[in-house]
């Protein structure tokens, strides 16, 4: 069996003030959390370290929402790996649908970032989706196909098991539209038939595989409850410690 894992991924919100609310909010939720299952907090990096300091002995780990693949030199802006485990962080977003449409990420640029953070200790959850377009154009699996090959390029088998795939169809993400349990569960079966081809059955089996899109309080137990479905990645309803207690909950049953 493989352990649940759910991200939230809080994106460009939450000042100090408003993070310290929402932390303390799922502090206090904390005592809910399901054994065997893994709850990550993605907030931006203005609130890492303020973060790390309050979960002091409470069961969720921290992640960053992104990173660069030096360590560290004349990168106005950004974020190296070894700065984001100095305040804690244990995960890391890597190639979410938004840094690959709004900021230009290729799949190289996320292959780089992926060998990087796996190198230096952190676990990457790697995004992958198709568009609307895509999906419409029924190249779904060629799309996905085409991610994960290039995020997982000369990755070794003794490290890629550490990886996270977050399958999030970009249609889905922060409309309100969600894949149904039966189309992810179809792109995720898929995912674990490369993972499967790439390396082997063995970790195909042990890869965790998030479906990330539109999750909420409602709709995901029914995702979770699909065998090849193994966590979430929370966007909009990670924002509240209700909501988003609501789904680590509902991977448990
Ligand atoms: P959403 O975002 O839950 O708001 O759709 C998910 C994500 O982008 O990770």
């Amino acid at each position: 069996m493989r352990p649940k894992v759910i991200a939230g991924n809080w994106k460009m919100n939450k000042d100090a003030d408003g993070s310290v609310e929402l932390i303390n909010g799922l502090i206090t939720r904390s005592g809910e959390i399901p054994n065997g299952v893994t709850v990550v907090l993605c907030p931006p990096f203005t609130s890492l370290a303020i973060a790390q300091r309050l979960l002091d002995g409470v069961p969720m780990a921290l992640g960053g929402q992104n990173m660069h693949y030096e360590d560290e030199g004349a990168f106005t802006g950004e974020i190296s790996a070894g700065m984001l485990k100095s305040v804690g962080c244990t995960f890391v977003i890597i190639g979410h649908s938004e840094r690959r449409q709004i900021f230009g990420e290729t799949n190289d640029l996320v292959n780089k970032k992926v060998k990087k953070a796996l190198s230096a200790g952190l676990r990457p959850i790697i995004c992958v989706g198709e568009t609307l377009e895509e999906r419409e154009r029924g190249v779904t699996e060629q799309v996905i196909n085409v991610q994960l090959k290039g995020a997982l390029q000369d990755v070794p088998e003794n490290e890629v098991s550490r990886a996270i795939i977050a399958y999030e169809p970009v249609w889905a993400i922060g409309t309100g539209k969600n894949a149904t349990p039966d189309q992810a569960a179809d792109v995720h079966k898929y995912i674990r038939k490369i993972l499967g081809q790439f390396y082997s059955w063995n970790i195909a089996e042990k890869t965790i595989i998030q479906y990330g899109g539109s999750v909420k309080p409602d709709n995901a137990r029914g995702l979770l409850a699909k065998a090849d479905i193994d966590g979430a990645l929370v966007g909009g309803a990670c924002l509240k410690p209700e909501s988003f207690m609501e789904i680590v909950k509902a991977s448990a049953s």
